[in-house]
């Protein structure tokens, strides 16, 4: 498969069969966050996996849009740790960070056959508190991971892609 190919196919799975992910294919997927690109080279990014049933369902008291995966990545960064812009005094780049590491790890993961959906809709604060983790931390994504269910296929809004006409320009 090309990258276009592979980009172009890949869409959000949100229902997944029970088989596990396999431990080489998760330390595939995690290496593909650990080479991506930060700012400054300051890798800001964390990432915990979230394997055992224990800790899938305390993500699942949190966010329902866990869609019952067999792994789920918990996507952070540590904002000190990330670069600070002084020409822009206020911004640091630890979201962007995040999310290149989350882009490569999604796409790493379809290559390899497994599916992932980006999810945004959860509270920071509420899942480091059910995970226990670290204070210093914001939790940028959370990515759902796993095979597609026989039945799984993209949603409408997936195929509702703006022309490129309206999303980029040739200056
Ligand atoms: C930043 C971000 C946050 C998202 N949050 C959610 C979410 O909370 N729940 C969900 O089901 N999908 C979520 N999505 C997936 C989008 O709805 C999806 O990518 C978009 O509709 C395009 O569909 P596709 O991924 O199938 O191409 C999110 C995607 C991004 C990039």
């Amino acid at each position: 498969m090309t990258f276009s190919e592979l980009a172009a196919s890949r869409y959000s799975v949100r229902k997944y069969q029970d088989r596990p992910v396999e431990s080489e294919k998760l330390s595939v997927i995690l290496e593909a966050a650990r080479v991506a690109p930060t700012a400054h080279n300051n890798q800001p990014q964390r990432i915990f996996a979230a394997v055992s049933p224990a800790s899938r369902e305390k993500l699942a008291t949190v966010c329902k849009c866990t869609f019952g995966a067999p792994v789920i990545l918990v996507v952070c960064y540590d904002s000190e740790e990330a670069w600070h812009n002084k020409l822009m005094p206020g911004y640091q780049s630890g979201e962007t960070d995040a999310a290149i590491c989350c882009t490569h790890m999604m796409l790493q993961a379809w290559d390899l056959g497994i599916a992932s959906c980006w999810v945004g809709m959860f509270n920071s604060d509420q899942v480091k508190d059910v995970l226990g983790l670290p204070e210093n931390l914001t939790v940028s994504a959370l990515l759902p991971l796993g095979y597609a269910a026989e039945d799984a296929g993209p949603i409408a809004m997936h195929d509702a892609s703006r022309d490129i006409s309206e999303l980029s320009s040739i200056l």
